[in-house]
């Protein structure tokens, strides 16, 4: 159990979901909301690069635990793309309203339409011991978006005849990518030691 924790994001989207998982794991004792800092570039190559640079500048920042998430969409008529750049594939500036415009432009005469979504989670302890793990979430990228929930690419994403937008949060967070990321965490602070700093993918 980690007794007092920050989340490592300013997407209140993303934080909401963090939250709902986290407190229905006992994982955290609490979870430490209103603090600030800077604002942290996300200049790493991999997913795990960027939740890592998150983590470690916020725990540095805060003196507290800091968990990040770093989630890209990759889609398989795209080569893998959008992926660490899902957030600003349209742009620097993008909208979630942009990146799907791109998308379902993009894979406008694509057959295949399968896609997934993988979220890497990084644990940065004050101690500088860290731990990450990742959750894959498997779908297809519908033709038009549906749906009025979740946020970013839920819309265009579906799982089993029903885009994650048409989820209930409570739908979402069982299945979700973010959900598997944190399960497969809480699971290795159960039982593992921190990570020694090799890449996830060859753990
Ligand atoms: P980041 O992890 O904040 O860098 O997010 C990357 C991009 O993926 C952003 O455009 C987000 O809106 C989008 N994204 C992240 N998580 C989800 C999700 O659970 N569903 C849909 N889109 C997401």
């Amino acid at each position: 159990m980690i007794p007092r924790l920050v989340v490592a994001s300013k997407n209140p989207d993303k934080i909401a979901e963090v939250e709902d998982i986290l407190m229905g794991q006992g994982l955290v004792g609490e979870l430490v909301r209103g603090l600030t800092w800077a604002d942290v570039p996300e200049t790493g190559a991999t997913l795990e690069e960027n939740a890592l640079l998150k983590a470690r500048a916020v725990s540095r920042e805060t003196g507290l635990p800091a968990l990040a998430d770093d989630t890209g969409l990759e889609v398989v008529a795209l080569g893998g793309r959008p992926g660490v750049y899902s957030a600003r594939y349209a742009g620097e500036d993008a909208t979630y309203a942009d990146n799907v415009s791109k998308l379902l432009a993009e894979m406008a005469a694509a057959v295949d339409r399968r896609a997934r979504f993988r979220t890497v989670v990084a644990l940065v302890e004050p101690s500088g011991e860290t731990w990450t793990a990742e959750g894959v979430l498997a779908g297809e990228i519908t033709r038009e978006p549906r749906g009025d929930g979740g946020f970013g690419y839920d819309p265009v994403f579906e799982v089993e005849g029903r885009t994650l937008a048409e989820l209930t949060p409570e739908e979402k967070n069982r299945i979700s990518h973010r959900a598997r990321a944190l399960r497969a965490l809480a699971e290795r602070l159960s039982k593992d030691s921190p990570d020694g700093g090799e890449p996830l993918s060859e753990r």
